[in-house]
């Protein structure tokens, strides 16, 4: 079973029982706030995620992402996490410029 570990939430980790869903669904089922301002299509950054270690255990780049990736917008370090399905254990963390002013972050 993929886990998602999240550093800079206070090392949160997360056990997903699924290979179809997207990190930010596994995000979301287990109460995290995380920002997705254009509610999960493609369509924004701001739910991008910092990939540390486990690239390779997400799905492959979606169009948009590769989108984003060509305008310089994602680095290669960085996912869409409305985007990127979780099929192995990943190591994430939240990037400052979308971290919510009403979350306590540990780094
Ligand atoms: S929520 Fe906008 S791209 Fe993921």
């Amino acid at each position: 079973m993929p886990e998602i570990h999240i550093t800079n939430l206070y090392e949160r980790k997360i056990i997903s029982k699924s290979l179809e869903k997207t990190a930010l669904e596994l995000i979301h089922e287990n109460f995290i706030d995380w920002m997705h301002a254009c509610g999960k299509k493609g369509r924004c950054t701001t739910c991008k995620m910092i990939v540390i270690e486990g690239q390779n255990n997400l799905s492959e780049l979606t169009e948009p992402e590769t989108k984003y990736r060509e305008q310089g917008r994602l680095a290669e370090n960085e996912r869409l996490s409305c985007q990127a399905k979780v099929l192995g254990d990943i190591k994430i963390k939240v990037a400052d410029i979308n971290k919510f002013p009403h979350m306590d972050y540990s780094d």
